[in-house]
């Protein structure tokens, strides 16, 4: 299958480029392969076979991990939160057809984490743990990489938020003079304790980076008739279909929210 590793840098008008990882692999949507590639290699290097994740039952992230697995020849195991539902719905069949055990956990036990690791690890024994989202220290890594691929000079680096671990991996590794800001996908403040977090965890906290909470549109993975027609005119537009979810929401604020001073040089990475 083809990888396009660098990702291309497009450039979408002036002072306004695109990173498209969303062109790396079809199997890994978005920022999925920056964030499992250096999880897979931990697993690897720590002699173990299976990766187990979690996920909600629509969870890109489920489906990049089964597919790191099929790829690199690891077993997974996806944990979804909820009950199952016959027939499963396409991410979590795509995530089958790619080999990955499903198991299903009630969401109130699906919230009790540490007892939940410890049931799964006397079921399904010694597995590499990724956590919901792939948000952890091997995910930074992965998306820090990815800001010496732009061979362009930029001022700030946006990209859109879920758990943050995009956000917090790729401030690690900006210039001095650059700035990155994630646009949150979820309504509330709590992702900048998360981004903290998760930085101080990789050992390496910046204070270069924002987060803007008001690009949501209602919530995770909720949209309104004015995102709809934005995300449809960028199509038509541009020819790239945005993502509702993550990326129609950033390049909303982007474009039509006009953050930024005129002259200031952005890449957006979807
Ligand atoms: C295109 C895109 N942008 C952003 C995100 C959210 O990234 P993070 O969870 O690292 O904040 C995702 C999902 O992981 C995504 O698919």
């Amino acid at each position: 299958m083809q990888w396009r590793l660098p990702s291309p840098l497009e450039r979408l008008e002036e002072g306004l480029f695109l990173k498209r990882d969303d062109l790396i692999h079809p199997d890994f949507p978005g920022n999925k392969w920056r964030k499992l590639k250096y999880n897979v290699a931990a697993a690897k290097s720590a002699g173990r076979s299976t990766l187990l994740t979690f996920g909600g039952a629509f969870s890109n992230h489920l489906r990049a991990t089964a597919a790191a697995g099929h790829h690199f020849g690891l077993d997974t195991i996806g944990v979804v939160r909820g009950e199952e539902h016959q027939p499963l719905n396409p991410v979590l069949a795509r995530a089958a057809a790619l080999g990955m055990r499903l198991t299903y956990v009630d969401r109130a036990s699906y919230r009790r984490k540490a007892e939940l690791e410890q049931q799964l690890r006397e079921t399904y024994g010694d597995f590499f743990l990724i956590p919901e989202g792939g948000a952890n220290s091997h995910a930074l890594k992965g998306c820090a990489e990815l800001v010496a691929e732009i061979d362009q000079d930029f001022d700030v680096l946006c990209c859109s938020s879920g758990t943050g671990a995009t956000l917090a991996g790729v401030a690690t590794a900006l210039k001095p003079h650059q700035r990155a800001v994630g646009f949150s996908a979820l309504k509330g403040d709590f992702l900048a304790t998360a981004v903290d977090e998760l930085q101080a965890e990789f050992g390496h906290r910046t204070g270069n980076w924002t987060i803007d909470n008001r690009f949501h549109f209602g919530g995770f993975g909720k949209r309104d008739a004015t995102l709809t027609s934005f995300v449809d005119d960028f199509e038509k537009q541009h020819g790239i279909a945005l993502d509702p979810v993550y990326e129609g929401k950033m390049m909303y604020a982007i474009l039509i929210g006009r953050l930024f001073p005129p002259g200031t040089k952005l890449v957006a990475l979807l």
